[in-house]
Parts: structure tokens; sequence; C-alpha cells
């Protein structure tokens, strides 16, 4: 492997070129107003893949683009498919960043952007991986598929007829999916599980229109007073989540994995004191890693009402509103959770308010097999490239068409994260650690080498 590994190592100044254009493109799928920029984004990353050697173009699903690039000339070899997003969350809001979002800087080994971890950087560890096998060799160990797509930040809503349509095509004997994180700095992970998702929005009406709240106050049920109580009334005292059904599918945990999860080099103080609260809290009976990985929540995003400007207003407003999410664990379905926390919340609202729900996108939880050949060749690259034995871990996070690869093809799905917990993705000052990027594109041309012995 020296000639990759030399070949990287010249190439480095200009993989991080391309990763800052990769980053100045505000490439945010939720805002329409920025479509153009995710098209453009999705053009550019063709563009960069052809230049790499693959056959790539941008192809419509009915949202936005998706990226196919794909290499086929190792013949007998297994078919590797390599998922990521182009797509990034909002940068909003944006006098909490220190530099702006779409302007990447160096800061203190990191490159801080948009997009830096969550997946840009990631994704482009494996094409810059995968590039250096092809200028060095002329050729790739495996035959390589990349899908990437831009609605991933956004649901991936469009993504599952559009591999319904392109079955055959993408077609794969391993998935690989870079976007996830280490345990911790130094500790690289395999994920084996991820959790789903159950978003929805509730809007509240009490009077129709805001009351002057000393005239009226007193005399009508406030929709925020009302909202306030509603959202109360979904946990109990020992932090479970207080909708009738809504552990029926959960599958436990298992004592091994509890067992294993508690061997983690886990700091729960530094744990806490880096999210800056005085007290960590969750569901009785869990320790904080099983809590985030294997348990379900019930959370409020987002909410609204009355006045929140400078100041006083006296109102007594006509609405209040809220996002809710639930992180789902296997066996639940988003659409039944879905729909056994309308059916409370419908049930929780008070006489003199209105309750209108709609809702938003969902996620399948999903649990990885680990005992399988590509799960091993990963465990090797991963050891060569970061001088560290990868553990195993969970996330709290989705990841929506996982389980769709796992389903569809029958594949086995390798999660293999590069970035770190506290980049601080979705967040301002987003960053990558420069060093995890360099170990992420030697990890990616490992990859391919193992998985072409026979590791798929
Ligand atoms: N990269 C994350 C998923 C992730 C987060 C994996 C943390 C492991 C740990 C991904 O881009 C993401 O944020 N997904 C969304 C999906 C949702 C919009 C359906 C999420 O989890 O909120
Ligand atoms: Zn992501």
């Amino acid at each position: 492997m020296d000639d990759i590994l030399s070949q990287i190592a010249s190439q480095e100044e200009a993989t991080l070129s391309t990763l800052f254009e990769f980053l100045r493109i505000p490439s945010v799928s939720t805002d329409p107003a920025l479509a153009g920029e995710v098209k453009r984004c999705a053009m550019w990353l063709a563009d960069r893949f052809r230049e790499a050697g693959f056959a790539a173009g941008a192809h419509p699903t009915g949202g936005h683009l998706a990226v196919v690039a794909e290499w086929r000339g190792a013949k007998g070899a297994p078919t590797v498919l390599v998922y990521g997003h182009y797509d990034v969350q909002p940068a909003e809001p944006l006098d909490a960043w220190t530099s702006l979002p779409f302007e990447p800087v160096v800061r203190d080994g990191n490159v801080c952007g948009r997009g830096a971890s969550d997946d840009k950087g990631q994704l482009l560890c494996h094409l810059a991986g995968a590039a250096a096998h092809l200028k060095a060799r002329r050729r790739l160990p495996v035959n390589l598929v990349f899908l990437i797509e831009g609605e991933e930040e956004s649901g991936s809503v469009h993504l599952e007829p559009f591999l319904e349509a392109n079955r055959e095509r993408l077609t794969c004997d391993a998935v690989v999916v870079s976007d996830s994180s280490q345990f911790a700095a130094g500790v690289p992970a395999l994920t084996y599980g991820l959790r789903g998702l159950a978003y929805l929005e509730a809007i509240l009406t009490g009077p129709d229109h805001d009351l002057h709240s000393g005239s009226f106050g007193g005399a009508v049920r406030n929709p925020a007073n009302a909202l306030a109580a509603m959202i109360a009334a979904l946990h109990d005292d020992a932090g479970r989540v207080a909708i009738p059904g809504f552990y029926d599918d959960v599958r436990p945990l298992e004592a091994w994995e509890r067992e294993a999860f508690g061997r983690l080099p886990f700091d729960e103080a530094a744990y806490r004191r880096g999210l800056g609260v005085d007290a960590l809290w969750g569901e009785a009976g869990y320790s904080t890693l099983e809590r985030v990985w294997a348990r379900p929540t019930l959370d409020v995003n987002g909410l609204w009402s009355g006045y929140s400007g400078e100041g006083a207003k006296t109102v007594l407003p006509s609405k209040a509103g809220v996002k809710l999410s639930c992180r789902l664990v296997p066996d639940q379905d988003p659409d039944r959770v879905a729909e056994l926390l309308e059916d409370r919340l419908r049930a929780l609202c008070p006489p003199g308010c209105t309750v209108e729900v709609r809702r938003l996108h969902g996620a399948r939880p999903v649990l990885t097999p680990v005992d399988v050949p590509a799960v091993a060749a990963t465990r090797r690259a991963v050891e060569r490239a970061f001088g560290a034995v990868p553990v195993l871990i969970r996330e709290g996070g989705s990841i929506p068409v996982v389980e769709t690869f796992g389903r569809m093809f029958g594949a086995p799905v390798v999660l293999l994260g590069f970035g770190r917990p506290d980049d601080r993705a979705h967040g301002p000052d987003e960053k990558l650690n420069l060093d995890d990027f360099r170990a992420g594109v030697r990890a990616s041309a490992w990859l391919w080498e193992e998985l072409g012995k026979g590791g798929a």
C-alpha cells in the first residue's frame, strides 16, 4: 500500500482545497431559497467524481438531485455501495458562529464550517481514498458505486422510490456509510445501531384573535398555558414518556450490550461539563449511553407563542405551536408512534382550545449485523489508518436510508464514522479535526484493499 499512501500524502493540499470548495456551497436542503445552491453542489460533486475516474451523474429524484458515481472494473470482485449526503442543516443562528458557516477556515487543527463533519468532510474521505487507488494503480480492488444524496437532512423522502427505480444498478454486496462519529478522540468506532425518528408539529388555537390580557385574562383558556401543560404531561416523574403504548415495541437492551457499553471509556462528568449543564437527566434505570443509544425519547424541538420580542407586551395569544420529535429504537415503527403521540395530544387538548397536528418526516431505527466479513475488513482498515482497534457502539442519531438498504439489498451496512461526538454537527461552529480527516482518507484506501481480499 506504500504507493497509495504516498499518493494520498502528495495530494493532501489538493484534497483539502477540494474540501474547502465543497464547504463553500450552502447546500441547505430544507430551505427552498437555496435550491439552486443544492443543485450546484450536486453538479460540482459529480464533476469531482468524473475527475477521479468515475462514471458519474446527478439524477432527478422528485426532490434534490442524487449523485451516482460508478467504477466497475474489478471483474469478479465484490461491489461496494458508498452512501453519503451532500446536503447540510441550516446554519442559523448566524451570530453564534465564530467564523462564517460557508467560509471554511482552519482553527486549532480543525476545519470549521457547516457540513465539515456532517457529512461533506466524511464523504470526501471516501472519494479521496478511492481516487488514490485509481491514480496510483489505475484500478480499485472492488467495484465501487457512490450514492450521495441531497435530502438526508430533510428526511430522505424521495430516496426510497429512487432506490426502487435503480434497484439493479445499485445492487451491492456491502454498503459503507461514514456519517457518524468515533466514540471519542483517538477511539475510533464501528456503529451497529441507529435510532429512528417520528416528528410532528402541533398547533393549539384558543380565541380566534390575540386578546388584551387584562380585559380577557381569566375568562378564556390561554393556548400557551394549555400547550405547556400538555407538553408537561408527556413525561412522568421517572423520565419516561407518558403515552399509552409508547414502549410496547421497544426491544430491551441485551445483557452483553449493557456490559459492553459499561466498559467503554466514558467520562460522565466530562460529558456533562462539555454540555454546560450542572446535571444530566433521563429515563430512570438506564445509564447515559444506554439512554442515548438504545432507549426511545420525546423532545420539544421548537416552541412558539405570544410575544417574544424585546420588552413586555400584555397579550393573550390566539395560538401556540410546538415541534416534537421522538427518537425511536427497534422495533418501534415511526408511523405507529406518530399516531400514538397524535392521539395523546388530542386527548390532552382541553376545552376552549382546538389542536391541529401535522406529521413531518420519520426514520426507522436499525441494528446492523456485526458478525459479517465486511465488518471484520473494516476493523482491519481502521486499525491500519487510526492506529487503534475500533470499539463497537450504537448512536442516537438517524440515517433514514440505512434501514432501506438492509431491507432492499439484503446487504450488510457498515457504519464507520470519522467525526467526533463534539464536532457540533447541526450547531454553530461545526468542525472536523484535520487529523481525523487525513486518517479517514487512509482508512478509506485501506478499506477497499481489505474488502477486495474477500472481505465483502
Ligand atoms: N449524520 C447524522 C446522523 C447521525 C447523528 C449519526 C449522530 C450518528 C450520530 C445525519 O445527518 C442526521 O442528522 N440525520 C437526521 C435525520 C433526520 C432529519 C431524519 C437526524 O438524525 O436528525
Ligand atoms: Zn449526516
